[in-house]
């Protein structure tokens, strides 16, 4: 298994990994047959998840990463401290969902594991300025 991030302690990781995990399995995707589950956590241990949930209406789709984000906003969560990124392949958050997590990751480097659930891949361990340098925010 590859090294998980530092910052945390490996059984919580273990632990956001089995929760973004099942969180797929929930996922709503008939059109693309993609699922994906995403685990957030937030500075007091809150974990929240989210799934994609897609749309007849193609361009209405939601990504996994943003269902979790959107959930934990409304239960008044505004800062967000790591992510587990569930998929076949291990795939990286799209562009949208980065600049989305850029809002409630201010202060932080968020970390992040990227799982491939067919076990075919590696974890990758990233983090949001790795994949989205020079963020935009408004001040
Ligand atoms: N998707 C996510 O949920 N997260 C990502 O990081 C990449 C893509 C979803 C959107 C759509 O429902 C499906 O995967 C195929 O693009």
């Amino acid at each position: 298994m590859a090294e998980l991030p530092a910052a945390m302690d490996e059984e919580v990781w273990a632990e956001l990994v089995r929760q973004a995990e099942a969180a797929r399995l929930q996922a709503h995707a008939p059109y693309s047959r993609f699922l994906v589950g995403a685990a957030l956590r937030d500075a007091s241990g809150r974990t929240i998840v989210g799934c994609n949930v897609e749309n007849s209406s193609y361009g209405l789709s939601q990504c996994a990463e943003r269902t979790a984000v959107c959930t934990g906003v409304a239960q008044g969560i505004r800062q967000f401290t790591a992510l587990v990124v569930a998929s076949a392949g291990g795939v990286a958050p799209c562009g949208a969902c980065r600049q989305v997590l850029a809002e409630f990751t201010r202060g932080i480097d968020l970390p992040i594991l990227l799982v491939d659930v067919t076990g075919q891949r590696p974890l990758v361990r990233t983090t949001l300025g790795e994949l989205l340098p020079m963020q935009f925010h408004l001040d």
